[in-house]
């Protein structure tokens, strides 16, 4: 349990009512008066969507039909702007759709591709590529860890809150007042969030254009991306399609299916809106695995999936057992195991819940559930949002339905505190973990990196983060063997063993296989704080082949490493009057250290280069690149095939011959350098 800078809070809150009060002021005073005054085109409704990639941005507005001649956005480096002015001259432009939508309204649709990351960016819309509006900011995130918000069920009307929300006696009364609050609070806290995922339900009404409005009123939605989930309350009507420009739409299939990413994160996002029956959910199905397989064959290579749908198949409140989320909970369970999807963040209940990991449609038991961090936990993690406005609480239920069935001990967390609970609970729903209702509007913070995925959740009132849970996958350590791929006879050999992405690495064992009619072991030494225990023990295979195995140690806890460190130097001499290429092979590497509770445990690990090749021959030229005694052209052609290559490059032990100048990367320089000692 965090919290966020709670000495702050008193003067913070002073500062968001107001904040709010001038917000909210604007935007009544904008129907009459601040429009006719704001210079040229004014843009209704703008939004951002994610693109396919980090490095890309889509675009929706809405304006009024007598004015929609075309659609078009310009975006620049804020940089380039002079005395504010919007930098005209280096913006791209961009032209994209427009159509109608309901009540005198055209919607917008553009977007761009190829930004540029870390990079802050002005933007301005059009709609006939002359009168532009006034100047929007957006910023790009970097290419590694990133953060992004997840919010459920703003459901925006034109009332209040619910009643016994504990917003409303504190700061707020309306849903619209509730949602600018949470956008505030997460302008404030959390600046560098790269996006907000829905969950669904972001109005109430599916055609109500003012509820709509109430969604996109925050001023920070017109720099902060938005990912929508089609719910139930706006799968009937076309105005979600006509406010939002979401990328990678499945076609073919229901609106709402699609994807995008972000660095390692896919993400993909399920249209649960409708309410089939056990007869006519397979269509609905097949347009999910339709728009799943399509976008985990597009990112192979991605480390997390994350689904997005709106009715969760995971709640412990009562929409659980509705009979459409009971035809749905299969399926989608079994959709989720198909693709290895590690998160599905959903709505619908406005309750808190986090599920156990859950495979073939039952709790995984082979995970360390006892703190709240887990470790490569099979299957896939269920997460529940509560509201993001303040609409509608939805109680646990307090006794065991017919379906699903229950388990009767209350294990972890699992309460209600918002106001005294008036039911008993008999037991749990037994895929969940936690729930919790604190009757107070939410959002939850998630930070991803490379190997983990940390939840925050945020109670809006408190701002203090009441449950957080990290998802580890520990990678393989990768271990490297490098050398020297040529010599001159009877100069040594000098090769290296690297490992990278190591926690505690404390012992190594490595086996590796010497050409002996080529080579003699000279001097076997431990780096890097590793030590060799006793030596090297030689095997004889045969035909002057040896295997030498050595044991290295730390005697100070273990090495931690993400990059790699070199641990092993090997240095053979030469035989001194034979010539040819010998072989020097890692055929085994066992890693062992300590885990968080200091206990001892192998590290799972991966060599990715096995063998090098070093070619002993007479003295060369250093310009003899391809080193057949002669510097000539062919030494230029083998030089151009490693153009531009540098040191650290996977292909740089053959590469670096090239590298006449010694600088670590193969350019213009090195090509003069070869031409120069041409021998014509
Ligand atoms: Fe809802
Ligand atoms: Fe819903």
């Amino acid at each position: 349990m965090g919290k966020l800078k709670m000495t702050n809070y008193a003067n913070y809150k002073k500062f968001v009512s107001i904040a709010l009060t001038l917000c909210i002021v604007f935007s009544i005073l904008s129907v009459n008066m601040v429009v006719a005054a704001e210079p040229g085109f004014v843009a209704e409704t703008i939004t951002l969507q994610p693109g396919s990639t980090a490095r890309d941005i889509n675009f929706n507005w809405y304006s009024d039909q007598t004015d929609n001649a075309a659609s078009t956005v310009q975006i620049a480096k804020k940089v380039d702007m002079i005395n504010g002015n919007f930098p005209e001259d280096k913006a791209i432009t961009v032209y994209g759709t427009v159509g109608d939508a309901s009540a005198g309204k055209s919607y917008h649709k553009a977007g761009v591709t190829g930004l540029e990351p870390n990079t802050q960016y002005v933007y301005r819309v059009s709609n006939d590529a002359t009168t532009y509006s006034k100047i929007y900011t957006f910023k790009t995130g970097g290419t590694d860890d990133f953060q992004f918000i997840a919010v459920g069920d703003p459901q925006l009307t034109t009332g209040n809150q619910d009643s016994d929300s504990i917003h409303s006696a504190d700061r707020t009364t309306t849903t619209r007042a509730g949602w600018a609050n949470t956008l505030d609070l997460i302008s404030q806290y959390f600046p560098d969030v790269s996006f907000m995922a829905g969950t669904g339900d972001q109005i109430d009404t599916s055609n109500s254009e003012i509820q709509y409005t109430y969604y996109f009123e925050p001023n920070c939605l017109s720099s902060l991306p938005v990912a929508p989930v089609v719910g139930n309350h706006e799968g009937t009507a076309g105005n979600f399609g006509w406010h939002f420009n979401v990328p990678n739409e499945t076609p073919g299939s229901a609106f709402g299916n699609y994807w995008y990413t972000y660095n390692n994160a896919l993400f993909v996002v399920l249209n649960t809106s409708p309410s089939p029956s056990a007869s006519t959910i397979n269509n609905y199905i097949s347009a999910f695995d339709a728009t799943l397989k399509a976008a985990t064959e597009a990112n192979p290579d991605v480390s997390w999936i994350f689904v997005q749908h709106h009715k969760s198949t995971a709640s412990p409140a009562s929409h659980q057992t509705d009979s459409d989320v009971l035809v749905w909970t299969p399926e989608i369970e079994a959709l989720m195991d198909k693709y290895n999807v590690d998160f599905v963040l959903a709505g619908h209940d406005h309750i808190y819940s986090r599920s156990w990991f859950i495979q073939d449609h039952a709790k995984v038991e082979d995970v360390d559930y006892s703190a709240n961090s887990v470790t490569n936990p099979q299957g896939t993690l269920y997460i529940t949002m509560s509201t993001g406005s303040g609409l509608k609480y939805y109680d646990f239920r307090t006794s065991a339905p017919a379906s699903p069935a229950w388990v009767t001990s209350i294990e972890g967390l699992y309460y209600e505190a918002a106001t005294p609970f008036s039911g008993t609970l008999t037991g749990k729903p037994w895929y969940t973990n936690i729930g919790i209702q604190y009757k107070v509007p939410q959002f939850t913070v998630i930070d991803v990196t490379a190997n983990s995925v940390t939840f925050n959740t945020y109670r809006t009132d408190t701002m203090e983060s009441f449950d957080t849970y990290t998802v580890i996958k520990s990678a393989p350590a990768v271990v490297t063997l490098s050398g020297v791929a040529d010599i001159v006879v009877g100069n040594d050999a000098d090769y290296i063993v690297s490992v990278s992405g190591v926690d505690k690495l404390a012992t190594v064992t490595l086996k590796f296989e010497v050409d002996g009619a080529y080579f003699n072991g000279k001097s076997f030494t431990g780096l890097n704080g590793f030590e060799v225990l006793g030596g090297v023990e030689w095997t004889s295979l045969g035909n002057d082949v040896w295997m030498g195995r050595v044991v290295l140690v730390n005697l100070n806890g273990g090495i931690s490493s993400t990059g790699a460190l070199d641990i092993f130097e090997m240095v053979f001499a030469s035989n001194s009057n034979l010539l040819g290429t010998a072989e020097i092979r890692l055929v085994d590497a066992v890693l062992s250290g300590y885990d968080n509770a200091d206990k001892a445990v192998y590290i799972d690990s991966l060599i990715v280069n096995n063998l090098v090749q070093t070619t002993i021959g007479q003295y060369f030229s250093v310009y003899d690149v391809n080193r057949d005694g002669v510097v000539d052209q062919l030494d230029l052609t083998v030089a151009q095939m490693f153009f531009m290559a540098k040191e650290g490059d996977a292909n740089w032990a053959t590469a670096k011959r090239a590298d006449v100048n010694g600088d670590g990367r193969i350019d213009i320089e090195d090509l003069i350098l070869i031409l120069k000692n041409i021998v014509w």
